[in-house]
């Protein structure tokens, strides 16, 4: 088996996706998902699919990341999916897990990425910008936001009398159908390698 570890900070609907997709894989396990903040919706989603959930904290994080890389080698984890998880991944931990880290970003990458733009601040700056499209991103995760290699995205139109809220959910759908895929695609061509 393959063990995979989802990071998210928020409502979990990717993490979600993820969870129930891989109920019953053959060869990939979601084993655990992290947390970093306390109230996020994220933890009980995961727990009502029966899988494991472990916190740390924000300055857990930032100052002891070893912490979080022996609990990750202890659990003996493969692969980690960034969903919804707003905090820089700390060196430590990305040079721990060499290109074995995968995000998900809700805009056409290199457009509408980088600090700060997370959630709704993406959608209204693509909106702002009058582009005709947007879509979703998935790439692996290097020592900045949103600038790792791009290995996967798909588009979808932006109306006029698009709200931010309206674009914000038509990406998360495409979000939905894909990260699934692409991880499974992803994990099964490294490990052929
Ligand atoms: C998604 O739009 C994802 O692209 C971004 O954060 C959002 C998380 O949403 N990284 P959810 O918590 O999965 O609903």
């Amino acid at each position: 088996m393959v063990n995979v570890a989802i990071f998210s900070s928020g409502s979990g609907s990717n993490a979600e996706a993820l969870i129930r997709y891989f109920q019953n894989h053959p060869t990939i396990r979601i084993k655990l998902l992290i947390f970093n903040r306390k109230e996020a919706g994220v933890k009980t989603k995961a727990e009502l699919l029966g899988i494991e959930t472990q916190y740390f904290s924000k300055s857990e994080f930032e100052s002891r990341p070893k912490l979080v890389v022996d609990f990750l080698k202890n659990e003996s984890i493969d692969f980690i999916l960034l969903a919804g998880f707003l905090l820089l991944v700390p060196k430590e931990i990305v040079e721990s897990f060499p290109e074995r880290i995968l995000n998900i970003h809700p805009a056409l990458l290199p457009a509408h990425g980088g600090k700060g733009m997370y959630g709704i601040n993406v959608h209204r700056e693509v909106r702002r910008s009058g582009a005709k499209s947007t879509g979703m991103s998935i790439h692996l995760v290097d020592l900045e936001f949103d600038k790792g290699k791009i290995l996967f995205q798909s588009a979808c139109p932006v109306w006029e009398t698009d709200s931010e809220s309206d674009i914000a959910a038509r990406v998360l759908k495409l979000e939905h159908l894909h990260y699934s895929l692409v991880a499974e695609q992803y994990i099964k061509s490294i490990k052929e390698k």
